[in-house]
């Protein structure tokens, strides 16, 4: 079957379509018109069944499919509207329901052409987490659909819910760490901070795609309770906080079958278990199949029509598809629509808001970056005594590198090292944003005088560092989708750098700027540690923030850094046998014809993250949950009342002068007969304190964190026993433990 094709019949119906659709008003399209379903007082299923009932098979059909994708697809007469984003799908003007505009939007709007220059980068997704701040994640996520709005799209394709199972995954950035409740809880926050500016949000990449090495070949293969207990509860939870209207299914197979035709995984668990009611859209490129897919819960293909265009009304002619089948797919669609609000309250294209933009996403990274480590108060630097400061590093004197892919933003200023007015961003190009350290640094401390080296000549910047009061390296690791790393080692000989200038100067201060965890060779010989993760536009002026103390850091790290790459799981990721197209985005329409599989084996099962780490005691270099602070916080006075949500409290005092925000986390350990490994996070607090204050603070942990999922039984349970409690700073820091027995 010649890939892409379409009838003449149904280029006649599509054209028909078009110059219906451009003879019809634009703004009815946009008010929804005066129709029955147009009362907003009907439920989003009403008012989404009274629209399919009045539908012509080709209405339904153009509905299934996008319409191709500038420079990567045969693209569709009815693209003419598209906004130029990853994926358009035409609306029906004569019943009122507008277009979808959909737009990458990881971490701020992907760029498309004019639309992208403007939008705002935020901190990776991976930063994000390491606030631990729900509130934070919700103001992240609105900021997206204001902008997403103002650029006159409807629907985000962000939501990265992928557990950080493997760090060298070249999409950890766009990630939300190891942890599923973490993980879960704030992609929940982040989908309805976005949904309630009346944009359709997405969580992806539905399931167990944590390597980008053969992404379209790769079969995984992993045990069902582990599965559930691990990366799709992190699906699971953020669904259930959010509602999120669509779920975008991934490219690697799972027991043999594509996520994006896996029964079990779209149908079984995510419909029925789950009892999501939005729609199932595969990556592009994704889908495979037309029945089979179909069948297996696939409601919408992306982003052309190979297998959801001409092959699916002949199925349904022919009734190899129930027209019930179809009618779902659809009924999904526009159900998603009328409940996110995108029919009632449809975008008005408007200039985003660049300076409050700024200030957002400034703010936000202060919240995200690490403090790992600082020896002797080292840090905050108090600029009425510096007299002189050496900046370090790549690019440290213009910009902050980003990560790459579908998720990269074109930010305010374009790429920092390139001339300016220079266009778009190009595929698995590092972009420094403009954003830079060494001006933020002068900016801060005025009488001291600050030099520059790019650290390109090693000595040169050793040399320059003896000479400074302090030295502040900014080193970076650049990821992108499409790729994976070799190694969580620094590239570009950074490693070297860092111990020659710490050999210079004992006052070294280390900013890493990475998407995932980071091997140290030359952590014990610096004083400072900051891991500001891909911290956007507005990066260096917030660990300016942080290095001078205008900001205390609160941050906690939502992974384990390793110490070497020899205590991960597996030794390396493994790779399909040659290389094929899989890995870029160009070689989409041969993906979709099939690549030979080859196997993964997840045999660590749950234990992901520190669960493996404390499993298999092997110490960290730096632990989940930690971070540290210009401030010390204690714990005392735990307390759980059993219940069907089990009660926690306890008492955090800050016990310095100053002011800061400690994130307290609760772990359990189950009984033994879970077979589970020594602790689980089952929630936490971000609790604001001033210097001397203490707080009382209540964490009420939903029974499913303490439970093991029961795959004969198809469902959660908690087995009767004693279960430990422990509370403290980090995963490795617990001050507190009671025991109690649940039944
Ligand atoms: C990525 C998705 C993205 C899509 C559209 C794919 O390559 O895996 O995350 O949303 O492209 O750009």
């Amino acid at each position: 079957m010649p890939l892409q094709a379409f009838s003449l019949r149904s280029f006649f119906s599509i054209l028909s379509l078009l110059f219906l659709s451009l003879a019809m008003s634009t703004s009815l399209a946009q008010s929804g018109g005066n129709h029955p379903w147009s009362n907003s007082s009907l439920s989003p299923d009403e008012r989404a069944s009274m629209v399919v009932k009045e539908m012509t098979i080709d209405e339904k059909i153009n509905m299934l499919h996008g319409t191709g994708m500038q420079g990567l697809s045969p693209m569709s007469p009815l693209a003419v509207s598209s906004n130029r984003g990853a994926g358009y799908v035409p609306g029906i003007p004569r019943l009122g329901i507008p277009a979808i505009q959909m737009s990458d939007a990881a971490y701020g709007v992907r760029s498309s052409g004019e639309n992208g220059r403007y939008s705002t980068a935020l901190p990776s997704d991976v930063a994000g987490a390491a606030s631990w701040d729900l509130d934070a994640a919700y103001e992240y996520g609105a900021l997206i659909g204001r902008e997403l709005r103002a650029q006159g799209f409807n629907m985000s394709l962000g939501g990265g819910t992928n557990l950080t199972r493997e760090p060298r995954n070249g999409r950890t950035f766009e990630y939300l760490g190891e942890d599923p409740v973490l993980a879960g809880k704030m992609v929940g926050s982040v989908m309805k901070g976005l949904q309630a500016q009346h944009v359709l949000g997405d969580i992806k990449h539905y399931a167990l795609n944590d390597q980008e090495s053969g992404r379209n070949a790769v079969n995984i293969t992993i045990d069902k309770r582990a599965a559930r207990e691990s990366d799709l509860l992190a699906f699971e939870i953020g669904l259930q906080e959010s509602d999120a209207a669509a779920v975008m299914c991934s490219y690697n197979r799972m027991d043999g079958d594509y996520a994006c035709e896996n029964k079990y995984l779209l149908t079984d668990v995510l419909k029925k278990d789950w009892k999501f009611k939005g729609f199932v859209l595969s990556d592009w490129g994704g889908t495979h199949s037309t029945e089979k897919a179909s069948a297996a819960g696939l409601d919408h293909e992306q982003p052309g029509w190979i297998f959801y265009g001409d092959d699916f009304k002949k199925a349904v002619e022919s009734g190899k598809i129930p027209a019930a089948e179809l009618d779902d797919h659809v009924h999904r669609i526009l159900r998603a629509m009328f409940a996110t609000g995108v029919i009632d309250d449809p975008p008005q294209k408007s200039v985003v808001d660049v300076v409050g933009g700024f200030e957002v996403t400034q703010k936000l990274a202060e919240q995200s970056t690490v403090l790992l480590k600082n020896d002797h108060g080292q840090l905050p630097l108090d600029a009425s005594k510096i007299r002189s400061i050496a900046v370090i590093g790549p690019h440290a004197d213009v910009g902050m590198i980003s990560g790459g892919g579908s998720a990269q933003v074109d930010p305010p200023g374009g790429n920092a090292i390139m001339p300016p007015g220079k266009g778009q961003t190009r595929w698995l190009e590092k972009i420094w944003f403009p954003t830079s350290p060494l001006k933020a640094i002068r900016a801060k401390a005025p009488d001291a005088k600050v030099q520059f080296a790019s650290g390109a000549d090693p000595a040169a910047a050793a040399a320059l560092a003896k000479s400074a009061d302090v030295a502040i390296v900014f080193a970076y690791q650049w990821e992108s989708e499409g790729m994976d790393l070799e190694s969580l080692s620094l590239p570009e000989h950074q490693d070297e750098l860092i111990a020659k200038v710490a050999a210079a100067n004992p006052h070294t201060i280390v900013v890493l700027e990475s998407g995932t965890a980071v091997t140290m060779p030359w952590v014990d010989q610096v004083s400072g540690i900051l891991e500001a993760w891909y911290a956007g536009s507005r990066g260096a002026e917030a660990v300016a923030n942080v290095i001078f103390g205008d900001v205390n850091p609160s941050a906690k790290l939502p992974m384990t850094f390793p110490k070497s790459e020899a205590d991960l799981p597996h030794p390396t990721i493994v790779k399909p046998p040659k290389v094929t197209v899989d890995a870029d985005h160009q070689g989409w329409k041969r993906i979709a014809a099939g690549l030979p599989a080859f196997p993964v084996t997840y045999d660590e099962g749950v234990k992901v993250g520190y669960k493996w780490y404390d499993a298999e005691n092997k110490p960290a270099l730096f632990p989940f949950g930690y971070g540290l602070s210009y401030t010390t916080y204690s714990y005392s006075n735990l307390k759980v009342a059993p219940g069907k949500n089990p009660r926690v409290t306890f008492t955090v005092t800050n016990t310095g002068n100053r002011a800061g925000a400690e994130v307290a986390q609760v772990y359990a350990s189950l009984p033994a007969a879970a077979a589970e490994p020594p602790k689980r996070l089952v929630g936490w607090s971000k609790v604001k304190l001033n210097g001397g204050e203490s707080k009382e603070v209540t964490v009420d942990v939903d029974p499913k964190y303490l439970s093991i999922f029961n795959v004969e039984h198809n469902g959660w349970q908690l087995l009767p026993g004693d279960y430990g409690f422990m509370v403290g700073g980090s995963s490795q820091s617990l001050p507190l433990k009671e025991s109690v027995t649940l039944k």
